[in-house]
């Protein structure tokens, strides 16, 4: 794990890079292909949207400037909760596609476990995944019960799950679950969305380092084996983020940064979700 490019190998031989690119939030239009320009031109190869999100088109546009080969690239989209269901999923597919302008995808993720139809819609993505039209499918904000039922009738395994993790919520039962089931557990908003970086802790180990808060908290996520996926729209911050894979944090470190967990939530609890 020593540079922007090192990858993890899912439980299917694909292999997707440790550090991603997330664009949650960034607009469609010059806004995301700035950003995802320069976290290509940094050496990011991973960019992480969602039909949600409304910018695929801008990823897809900023992907095809870039030239670079697209099986040098990493490109995950996901289905939204409204088109759960197996006939909508793929529609819903197609159109993420024609807007990313992309043969294929390199993961595709059941954004959300809605009650009574996340099995149909993960149903789909076995199809789109037969199809070869993803390299490789999952989950996201799945607990653990969610997995066991997936998993008791799913034909595949789904070789990620994207969930909310950080210093404030290790999720360690869940991960050791994923690590039983081969399945990669992937970090959304990593930052706690810029929640964390005054934290005492993280600010007196990065001292050790001359690194930044972020870039503590990222180190953490790669050493812990977790896939890992800041957003920023801040050029000099996308590369900040990128700048990890030149130091190690101690055993000691990781212990106090395990520390910080609160078990705390900035987004919604997959139990609990109202859209
Ligand atoms: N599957 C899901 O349900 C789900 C949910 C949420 C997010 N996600 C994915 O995960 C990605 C990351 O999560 P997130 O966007 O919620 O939050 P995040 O990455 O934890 O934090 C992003 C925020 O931190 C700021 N930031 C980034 N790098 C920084 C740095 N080095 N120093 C100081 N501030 C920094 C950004 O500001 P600027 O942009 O202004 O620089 C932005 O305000 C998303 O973009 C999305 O792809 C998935």
């Amino acid at each position: 794990m020593d540079s922007i490019k090192a990858c993890t190998t899912l439980s299917n031989g694909v292999t997707m890079p440790w550090l991603g690119l997330g664009v949650y939030k960034v607009q469609n239009g010059e806004e995301v292909i700035n950003a995802v320009r320069t976290a290509l031109e940094i050496g990011y190869r991973h960019i992480d949207t969602a039909a949600f999100y409304e910018n695929e088109e801008g990823v897809g546009q900023a992907v095809r400037e870039s030239g670079i080969p697209r099986e040098q690239l990493f490109i995950t989209t996901k289905v939204w909760n409204s088109d759960q269901g197996y006939e909508t999923t793929l529609k819903a597919f197609e159109t993420s596609l024609k807007k990313l302008g992309l043969e294929y995808v390199d993961l595709y993720l059941v954004h959300w476990p809605v009650k009574g139809k996340y099995k149909e819609t993960y149903k789909a993505l076995e199809k789109i995944y037969k199809d070869g039209r993803a390299r490789a499918i999952g989950v996201s904000n799945f607990h653990i019960h969610h997995l066991e039922d997936l998993l008791a009738e799913c034909e595949i395994k789904p070789m990620v799950n994207q969930v909310e993790y950080h210093p404030r919520l290790t999720q360690k039962e869940l991960h050791a679950f994923c690590k039983q089931h081969g399945i990669q557990l992937e970090a959304w908003s990593p930052l706690m969305r810029g929640a964390l970086l005054e934290e005492p802790t993280l600010i007196d180990i990065g001292r050790k380092y001359g690194k930044t808060p972020a870039q503590v908290i990222l180190r953490w996520d790669l050493q812990n084996e977790v896939v890992t996926i800041p957003k920023s729209i801040t050029p000099e911050r996308i590369k900040e983020n990128a700048d990890i894979f030149d130091f190690e944090l101690t055993a000691e470190e990781m212990e106090r940064i395990d520390s910080l967990n609160l078990n705390k939530r900035s987004g919604a609890d997959p139990d609990n979700f109202n859209f």
